[in-house]
């Protein structure tokens, strides 16, 4: 297994209800390191270009709303096989589908409103951390 790095964000709802530590602290349970984080505010720019390949589908106008609705909260997350060991740990994109012990399942309103987001492969987790963090950003 190689130690991999995979962009998390912790979503508006779940800033909203002060859940960040105990959402991080289920990332670190599950074996993940927090090497880099920060809170912000997210533009309109900033979502729409974040969720750009959404761009056609019939959510994206709600989403990029719902992710400029409060504070997110973006990090760095590192281990092993850390990409599918962070989806496993948030759980189904839809909380209905979502396992036991997962984020989603203890966390997430509804399938806009889910808590997290996570990298769905290496690749997309190499540009999703460029797009929020410089390397210097980033102490593992
Ligand atoms: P995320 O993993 O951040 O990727 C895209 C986001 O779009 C997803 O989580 C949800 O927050 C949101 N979304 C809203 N509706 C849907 C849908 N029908 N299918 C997938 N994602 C959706």
């Amino acid at each position: 297994m190689a130690t991999e790095r995979t962009l998390s964000i912790i979503k508006p709802d779940a800033t909203r209800r002060n859940l960040t530590g105990k959402i991080n602290a289920m990332l670190e349970d599950a074996g993940l390191r927090i090497v880099a984080q920060r809170r912000m505010q997210l533009t309109t720019a900033q979502a729409q270009a974040f969720y750009a390949v959404h761009a056609e589908r019939p959510f994206y106008n709600d989403l990029v709303s719902f992710m400029i609705s409060g504070p997110v909260v973006v990090q760095v997350l590192e281990g092993a096989d850390a990409v599918a060991k962070n989806r496993n740990v948030m759980g189904a994109t839809n909380p209905a589908d979502a396992a036991e012990g997962t984020i989603r399942k203890a966390f997430a309103e509804s399938i806009e409103a889910n808590s997290v987001h996570g990298s769905d492969s290496a690749e997309n987790a190499a540009n999703e951390i460029a797009f929020f963090f410089a390397g210097t950003d980033i102490v593992g």
